[in-house]
């Protein structure tokens, strides 16, 4: 077809937030109350596949996810496709539109970061298409915050910025895949079904009335990850473990204290937390962490030499189909790995 511009095709895994953002203080340019700090998975096993193709014979701008046709005059699709558009070297003489295909590889809204991979994967394939140069993560973040720290591997920091325009909220990669390759995560996939409150009206109504994100954004967080930092650096678990939990349970406090409520964990996840906890206790050390995000779907960072021990553990209390519905895997079908 000679009116084909150009088509460019790429993956982009999810991420796990163990310090978690939660609370915009600019909700048009997505800049967060405080930083946070993941782990992205490896890219064979949760993720975005996105293609987008720039042509002079269509006639709009389209995007569909998972085959559904999406509404691209959303604010966040708009700002992100502006920006890009705005920062092109290529695609410049000629007028055209885009075309836009995703598809993820998991539930997409159940609190499994669908949105982070979606538009660090969107962000990637325009950026590649229009030739946009210098750090695209910014540009990640207005479509999802979270997606920002998808745009690298191994771990990442958002750096909460300071400025006003947002130009130093951007992702930070702290460790590379290959610095901790024994870390696994295990995704236990409780409910499947979309959440029942986004994690943008969640924000906003946790940083109108949760009493907890004062110190939380003041002294909690900023000491966490400068604690988690380092014990990424020196291969910690103990304490990278320790840390992931609580900054979980906090999370979830500051959405049982937001007015009116949010509980997005469900029996399920609190049975798998005692779970752990009671496993860590009798082991005597921190053998595996849990995670939760806006949703009842447990994700657990361990490192090798647990895995063995914690998935036997996982099947016992879980056998298929009761409760957990899935296990997501990495190669060897059983988990999937952080890098
Ligand atoms: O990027 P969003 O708007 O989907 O928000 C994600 C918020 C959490 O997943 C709960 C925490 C995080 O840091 O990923």
């Amino acid at each position: 077809n000679n009116s084909m511009l150009a088509s460019v095709t790429c993956t982009a895994p999810v991420n796990i937030a163990t310090i978690k953002y939660w609370g915009k203080r600019d909700e048009n340019l997505i800049l967060p109350l405080n930083s946070s700090l993941s782990g992205t998975l490896h890219q064979d096993d949760l993720k975005t596949t996105t293609t987008a193709v720039a042509s002079e014979s269509f006639e709009e701008d389209a995007l569909w996810l998972n085959g559904k046709k999406e509404d691209v005059n959303s604010v966040r699709y708009q700002n992100v496709l502006k920006t890009i558009r705005s920062r092109a070297t290529k695609l410049m003489d000629k007028k055209h539109f885009v075309h836009i295909c995703s598809i993820n590889n998991f539930p997409t809204a159940a609190g499994l970061a669908s949105s982070a991979s979606g538009y660090a994967c969107l962000v990637y394939v325009l950026a590649q298409l229009y030739g946009v140069e210098g750090d695209v993560s910014s540009i990640a973040r207005l479509g999802s915050g979270s997606a920002c720290r998808s745009m690298f591997g191994g771990f990442v920091k958002w750096e909460m910025g300071t400025k006003a325009d947002g130009s130093d909220s951007i992702a930070v990669q702290v460790a590379p895949e290959s610095h901790w390759p024994d870390m696994n995560i295990i995704v236990l996939v409780v409910n499947d079904k979309k959440k029942e409150t986004s994690s943008t009206d969640g924000m906003q109504r946790s940083a109108q009335t949760s009493a907890m994100m004062k110190e939380r954004c003041a002294t909690t967080v900023p000491e966490r990850m400068v604690t988690i930092e380092r014990a990424i650096q020196e291969h910690d678990f103990q304490t990278f473990g320790d840390i992931t939990m609580k900054d979980s349970d906090d999370f979830h406090e500051v959405c049982a204290t937001t007015d009116p409520p949010i509980y997005y964990l469900n029996d399920t996840s609190r049975y798998i937390m005692n779970l752990i906890h009671r496993y860590n206790k009798l082991a005597g050390s921190v053998r595996c962490a849990y995670t939760f995000d806006a949703g009842p779907n447990a994700c657990i960072y361990l490192p090798q030499e647990s895995v063995a021990e914690v998935l036997s553990l996982f099947l016992k209390h879980f056998p298929a189909g009761e409760g957990v519905q899935n296990y997501y895997r990495g190669t060897d079908e059983v988990f999937a790995k952080v890098n």
